[in-house]
């Protein structure tokens, strides 16, 4: 079984999606050993603490470095051997990179390399683009860059508000991240050449 810690900073439902597919699939393999939020008092917190798995609050004090190192070594106390970031809106330092390689995940709501950043949603419906999406990858020490493990395509619909599209990438979220992390926890994925390979 894989330890990975969560790390989060608000409403936590992608974090729910793991902890749920832990919790019904015995192959899962994986097992949240702590979530680490940047924030206090978020849905997320509730929500680990609702299903018994330990909290840690790093917050930012503005020093990328100290807050990395901080985050990894939480991490680390709880024997997490993974992070996985879920809804979690920090960058974290090439520390964290060099201390988990190639063990860090994300979830991005878009079809990257399209739309990086904070405002993924925002940007997709300004562009207007037909399709957006899912991305689940590798974290590097660039923004939303690492391998890419897999992806999802969601359809923007007429009339679709941030609100409305960003519910319906989520529900995408939702059933293609807890995938991705038992693979991953599996072993299921390697990385060559700078690429995500599924055996
Ligand atoms: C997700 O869409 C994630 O991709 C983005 O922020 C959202 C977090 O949602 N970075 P939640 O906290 O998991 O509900």
């Amino acid at each position: 079984m894989l330890p990975i810690a969560v790390l989060v900073s608000g409403s936590g439902s992608n974090l729910q999606a793991l902890i749920d597919s832990a919790r019904r699939d015995p192959d899962f393999g994986a097992k949240i050993v702590v979530v680490i939020s940047d924030r206090r008092e978020v849905r997320a917190l509730e929500r680990a603490e609702a299903a018994g798995v330990p909290t840690v609050i790093v917050e930012w004090e503005g020093d990328r470095t100290r807050f990395t190192a901080a985050v990894c070594d939480a991490a680390e106390t709880f024997g997490a051997e993974a992070m996985v970031l879920a809804g979690f809106m920090r960058i974290l330092g090439p520390e964290a990179i060099a201390r988990f390689p190639n063990r860090i995940l994300n979830t991005h709501p878009s079809l990257l390399p399209a739309f990086p950043g904070a405002h993924a949603v925002e940007q997709a419906l300004a562009r207007g683009v037909a399709v957006t999406g899912v991305t689940v990858h590798f974290v590097d020490e660039l923004v939303d860059h690492g391998p890419i493990i897999d992806q999802v395509p969601v359809r923007v619909e007429p009339g679709d508000t941030v609100e409305v599209l960003h519910e319906r990438i989520k529900a995408a979220e939702h059933r293609l991240y807890p995938t991705v992390v038992k693979d991953f926890a599996l072993g299921r994925i390697d990385v060559i050449d700078g690429k995500a390979a599924k055996r």
